[in-house]
């Protein structure tokens, strides 16, 4: 785990990996690269992790400071090493339906919607967010188990119109309690992938909690819903790419 600076966030999230792969005994070891390290310095460590057979996962946590440029580096993670499936080559084995590694917050999402015995075929599913982290592959994800899936974003223009016929809403907007209670469907699936902070100890979704709750069928709370699903997803993606690896 590569981390740039000083984001607090990004290192509770680091800690909270570090702390699955303990829990799970993957060995693990963090790079905490000062702010001003420079995009070539960055790659030459990934390209020396990439060489390095005791390796078989490399996540560098995102966002880097703005002085780097992130595509920059997802491009320099090996394919196969890539747990986080943001390399463009694993993107692309998304979209055709054939991947070795899905990425850890639309498969979270995925496992509670399978575990919870909830069947996406034929089904009318929003997606609301368009990032390439969450929004267009958990549209994939869906799409491949046969679900309508529509995507939608800050600038959709009628947003309830189109989530109040969702049959499963996932939110991932990334704007606190932007879906209100009115927005959803009685008896919908409401996924929230949103974590915001909006006090210092004061942690909300994208959905309005308190409201939705009373009229979704399930519905994920934030903490505690897809925020760890998340985590387990990269260790069960470091634990396939150890396999492959270990096959070459
Ligand atoms: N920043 C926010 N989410 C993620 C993630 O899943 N992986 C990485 N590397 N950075 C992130």
């Amino acid at each position: 785990m590569i981390l740039v600076g000083e984001d607090p966030a990004s290192k509770v999230y680091v800690n909270n990996k570090k702390k699955a792969c303990e829990y799970i005994g993957i060995n693990s070891y963090e790079y905490l690269l000062p702010a001003e390290t420079s995009q070539e310095e960055l790659i030459s460590l990934i390209e020396k992790l990439n060489n390095d057979e005791r390796v078989s996962g490399i996540l560098c946590q995102l966002p880097v400071p703005d002085h780097i440029d992130d595509q920059a580096i997802i491009n320099a993670i090996a394919p196969e090493k890539d747990v986080d499936a943001f390399h463009p080559v694993n993107v692309g084995k998304i979209m055709t339906g054939n991947f070795d590694f899905v990425p850890c917050t639309p498969a979270g999402v995925m496992e509670l919607i399978n575990e919870s015995g909830i069947d996406v075929c034929g089904k009318d599913c929003v997606v609301v967010g368009r990032s390439n982290i969450v929004g267009k592959p958990m549209a994939m994800l869906l799409l491949h188990r046969s679900g309508t899936v529509t995507i939608c974003h800050s600038k959709t223009r009628e947003l309830a119109e189109i989530t109040r016929k969702a049959d499963i809403l996932v939110a991932a907007v990334g704007i606190p309690e932007f879906i209100k209670g009115d927005m959803i469907k009685p008896g919908a699936v409401v996924i929230d992938v949103g974590i915001n902070r909006i006090a210092p100890k004061k942690l909300v979704g994208d959905v309005e909690f308190e409201a939705a709750e009373k009229i979704a069928g399930a519905i994920t709370p934030v903490p505690g819903g897809v925020g760890p699903m998340t985590i387990a997803m990269l260790m069960k993606n470091t634990v396939k790419a150890a396999q492959i690896n270990a096959q070459k």
